[in-house]
């Protein structure tokens, strides 16, 4: 039994080297959709959409896992990068993502070395209007609805499967727990977590 299941696990591993041939879909994917990066990894092929009329600028050494076989914590999803029309979305030097969605109507940006973990949601909008009355008109009316930029400073640890909402700036080297969702600015160096995030501790020695 013990040689099945060897070769069980070689197969397993010639099977991931073969879809890593998956960045050549990546990088046309990106390309076409005008995203602008240097040197990233992907391991499976996220969901972009980006707009006409939106900016997307990825610096060195991007890596981000992508769902199923390549983020084993759990919650599998791709990555999705949703730039609405306007909307700019930043990410700076040596930034690593889990399964995380960013939807970008208006500015998010994340500072160096960040961390972001599987099943993370950044949303720097609230989609809808909070007028029932826009919600329910059809079309849709948007015009009113809010947006504020969210900006992720350098070395930030966000816990897996957070919410990180509109107007919300993490401190430098912060860290917000798992499953946090986060409404209120976050101090440089400090830990905060639940729902709404709160202030935990501080990282300062
Ligand atoms: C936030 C975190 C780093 C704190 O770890 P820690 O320093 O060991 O802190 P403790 O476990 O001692 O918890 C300290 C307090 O924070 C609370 N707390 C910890 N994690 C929390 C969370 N995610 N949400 C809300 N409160 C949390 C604890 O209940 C405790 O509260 P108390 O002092 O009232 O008893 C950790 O709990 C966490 O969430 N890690 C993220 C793991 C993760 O998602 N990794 C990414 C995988 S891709």
């Amino acid at each position: 039994m013990i040689l099945f299941t060897y070769i069980y696990k070689i197969l397993k591993r010639v099977f991931f080297y073969i879809k890593k041939i998956q960045w050549i879909f990546v990088y046309f994917k990106f390309k076409l959709n005008r995203v602008k990066f240097k040197d990233l990894k992907s391991n499976g092929i996220p969901i972009t959409d980006i707009s006409i009329h939106g900016r997307v600028n990825i610096g060195r050494n991007f890596q981000m896992n992508n769902g199923y076989s390549y983020n084993i914590i759990g919650r599998q999803q791709p990555c999705c990068f949703i730039v609405g029309r306007g909307g700019e979305l930043i990410i700076n030097n040596n930034v690593g993502i889990s399964s995380t969605a960013i939807v970008c109507w208006n500015r998010i940006e994340i500072g160096n070395n960040v961390r972001i973990g599987g099943g993370t949601v950044i949303y720097d909008t609230d989609f809808h209007s909070l007028d029932y009355k826009e919600r329910i008109s059809l079309p849709e009316i948007k015009d009113n609805v809010m947006t504020a930029p969210v900006l992720i400073k350098q070395n930030a640890f966000i816990g897996a499967n957070s919410t990180i909402l509109k107007g919300v700036t993490i401190g430098e080297g912060s860290v917000v727990g798992a499953c946090s969702v986060v409404t209120k600015d976050v101090p440089d160096n400090e830990v905060w977590g639940g729902n709404p995030a709160k202030f935990i501790k501080s990282l300062k020695n």
